[in-house]
């Protein structure tokens, strides 16, 4: 497959791309992520610091609130000071720690909100804190101060008294002082609130240039998944068994096993579109009414239009972004059929049905073997999803039934471990 021999996908890209997909839920925060990224470079380049902490920095930046998974907790950080905002950083932190791609950046993350109280913020315990976390805790809170719908530099008098008030206690000084001076020009103003967020973004020298290797595009496509399920109890492991699920059909079916590890990644990703989604519609107990269900259904159109805007996603976008689709044409969003639907595409879309029905969701329990069987296999019948595959899959079903529960048993005890660990670390933030 030459699509993918020529796949290549750069972080920066990437990280740009998912970094606005978190501020999706909540359009009064848009690109929230993106503007404390180039607010806190601002800061990072004024104070000195060399081009290879401020990347670190910038990466941090990109995803300091990705342990928040629910628009009221999202709302709640739009307060100028904060109740607790510990918990959310920790989890950011347990998320990220175990990924070789983000070693730097973790714990910059974790400390994102730490607040400086006259010098006791320079340490953690022992361990000393990256100062990208205190200009995160600035640039964050400039962010937040900062009102999108009126004139920007007449804002400058107001929240530079506010930063002010806060230095020592909230603030290490020293970065207040590097704000004051900033503030004096009014580029530093006109780039935080710059429309085109995405261009001055790429503009910059700290975006990584990196090329992504495959186990490097699978950690950040597994974190992301875990942003995309822990949203809900319901979906918690949701992303973890179609990616294996995919991934085994895939095998099944012939495909290298390159080609099944691209599978597992866009089964990761699939479901990126959620993002968007409220959580309160992710997770009602009952029958969506129709504005409900269309908003839900607009979360493919999102996963696709997401994964489009990054460079050498194509085949697994393609894969990923059709598994509503249907052979006859009666899909969803673009209504494909026939050829111009990917046999990758067509696995995606068997192994979301057969994960999606054994399952628990808030208005029914999983199927068990029988009924999953009778439902996949009549829409194989009607022709709605591909027979050759529905027939690998029912030929198939204890092996898959039997990895999907497994990878799902393991992704339910990380789901559990994220909200008891990083609840249980986060006395020890609160305490510094
Ligand atoms: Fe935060
Ligand atoms: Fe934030
Ligand atoms: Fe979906």
């Amino acid at each position: 497959m030459d699509l993918i021999s020529n796949m290549k996908v750069k972080l920066g890209s990437l990280l740009t791309t998912f970094s606005k997909t978190l501020d999706y839920v909540d359009r009064t925060l848009s690109n929230h992520h993106l503007r404390v990224a180039v607010i806190a470079d601002d800061i990072a380049k004024e104070y000195g610091l060399s081009r290879e902490t401020r990347r670190d920095i910038f990466i941090a930046a990109t995803l300091h609130d990705i342990g928040v998974f629910s628009l009221r907790d999202k709302r709640r950080l739009a307060e100028v000071d904060l109740n607790n905002p510990y918990e959310h950083a920790e989890k950011g932190y347990w998320l990220m720690k175990d990924f070789t791609l983000f070693n730097n950046v973790a714990p910059i993350v974790r400390h994102h909100h730490i607040r400086w109280d006259n010098g006791k913020g320079r340490y953690h315990g022992e361990e000393e804190i990256h100062p990208g976390a205190h200009i995160i805790h600035l640039a964050d809170r400039i962010e937040i101060l900062l009102r999108k719908d009126a004139e920007v530099l007449k804002q400058k008098g107001p929240i530079v008294k506010a930063i002010v008030s806060r230095a020592n206690t909230l603030f290490d000084p020293r970065l207040v002082e590097v704000f004051k001076g900033l503030s004096e020009k009014e580029y530093f103003w006109f780039d935080a609130s710059y429309t085109d967020i995405d261009g001055l973004i790429l503009s910059r020298d700290v975006v990584p240039d990196k090329e992504l290797n495959v186990d490097e595009l699978e950690e950040i496509a597994k974190l992301f998944s875990h942003i995309i399920d822990f949203r809900s109890a319901f979906t918690a492991v949701h992303s973890a068994g179609i990616s294996t699920v995919a991934c085994a059909i895939a095998g099944l079916t012939g495909f290298s096993l390159l080609e099944c590890r691209l599978m597992a990644i866009a089964g990761y990703l699939h479901d990126i579109g959620k993002l968007a989604v409220p959580t309160e519609i992710l997770e009602k107990p009952g029958k969506l009414d129709e504005d409900e269900m269309n908003v839900m259904k607009s979360h493919i159109y999102y996963s696709y239009r997401i994964l489009e805007s990054i460079k050498g996603l194509e085949t697994i976008n393609m894969w990923a972004s059709f598994h509503h689709e249907r052979v006859d044409g009666r899909g969803y969003p673009f209504h494909l059929s026939g050829n111009s639907l990917p046999i990758g595409s067509r696995i995606m879309a068997v192994a979301d049905v057969l994960t999606a029905i054994s399952e628990d969701r808030p208005y029914r329990k999983g199927m068990d073997k029988d009924k999953a069987l009778f439902i996949i296999e009549d829409l194989g019948a009607k022709n709605s999803l591909d027979r050759g595959i529905i027939e690998t899959a029912v030929d198939n079903f204890d092996y898959l039934n039997e990895l999907r529960h497994d990878v799902q048993r393991r992704a339910r005890e990380d789901y559990i471990n994220l909200k008891t660990d990083a609840s249980l670390t986060e006395s020890c933030s609160q305490g510094v």
